[in-house]
């Protein structure tokens, strides 16, 4: 059994409870992160860390741990728990009242509810669809418009991977006025002319931390990079595609809406990118 983190205690995961007032349960008021674990070390620490204080602080909530208070306790986690390989999940949420409330309640009076727990993923570096790549489908975003928070409001990005298994796809990009915006879960990539295109960064994508180093590294390795809007026919059309995602780090598209990329098979620029990323990202594991 896990041994889970809630409000300051480390507790069996069955003995983890939260209140039925929970604004989280009752209004997805919170907001979450999601950090890899390669070898018992954690992957972009400081990138979800600065992400989850700015995520909080759009949504007027304070960050109740100091950067290493929460990087202690991703430790303790992966150490309590044998996390070789996997995640580590943090949630905060704005609280419970007591009641139902839509008006925000006093912070001062109403503590947020931390909570953290692992996930272990043996083959998290040679999953299949690593090596094989990812079929993806088109659909409509329909999320809100602060897609740049990462909220704990996931149902839409859920109905889309739901979409996607009923033709059994893997995962769907979302499109909005005709250009892609991103994946259910990750950020969305295609290459043309030997250019990594991705969309700029703004409040309709969530800022992935994982496509701001593998931006990084890529243009370390001198690789070209246009941030632009792209459509799904200009995907279809493209030498490659992928996504990126703190849990699937670098993973070829080799489909969309039942048509090949190219061969149909991972393309080298994706392959190349991963293991940069990969390589890189260890090494400065912490
Ligand atoms: N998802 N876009 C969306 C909508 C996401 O939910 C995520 C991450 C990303 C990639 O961000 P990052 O590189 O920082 O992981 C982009 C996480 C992994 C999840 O919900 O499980």
């Amino acid at each position: 059994m896990r041994t889970v983190y809630l409000n300051g205690s480390f507790i069996p995961e069955n003995e983890a409870k939260i209140s039925i007032f929970d604004r989280g349960f009752l209004m997805s008021d919170g907001v979450y992160e999601v950090t890899s674990v390669i070898e018992r070390k954690l992957i972009d620490f400081e990138g979800h860390f600065h992400r989850l204080e700015r995520s909080l602080s759009e949504l007027d909530m304070t960050t109740p741990l100091t950067k290493e208070g929460l990087l202690s306790i991703h430790r303790r986690l992966i150490d309590k728990n044998s996390v070789n390989n996997g995640l580590i999940y943090l949630q905060i949420t704005r609280g419970s009242a007591g009641d139902r409330d839509f008006v925000f309640p006093d912070p001062e009076t109403t503590p947020q509810t931390v909570v953290m727990f692992s996930q272990n993923k043996e083959n998290l570096l040679d999953s299949p669809s690593a090596i094989s790549g990812i079929k993806i489908i088109s659909i409509e975003d329909q999320r809100w418009g602060r897609r740049d928070i990462k909220t704990t409001q996931l149902l839409y990005p859920s109905i889309g991977k739901m979409m996607a298994k009923k033709v059994n796809a893997d995962d769907a990009w979302m499109v909005q006025d005709g250009y892609v915006t991103e994946g259910t879960s990750n950020n969305a990539y295609i290459i043309k002319n030997g250019k990594i295109i991705t969309r700029a960064k703004s409040n309709d994508i969530l800022h992935g931390i994982t496509r701001a180093a593998v931006l990084r590294f890529a243009e370390e390795a001198q690789m070209e990079i246009e941030e632009r809007n792209f459509s799904i026919s200009e995907a279809r059309d493209a030498e490659e595609a992928f996504i990126t995602s703190a849990s699937s780090f670098v993973t070829p598209v080799v489909s969309i809406d039942g048509q090949n990329i190219a061969n149909g098979s991972p393309g080298p620029m994706t392959q190349r990118l991963r293991e940069i990323y990969l390589d890189e990202s260890i090494k400065t594991a912490i």
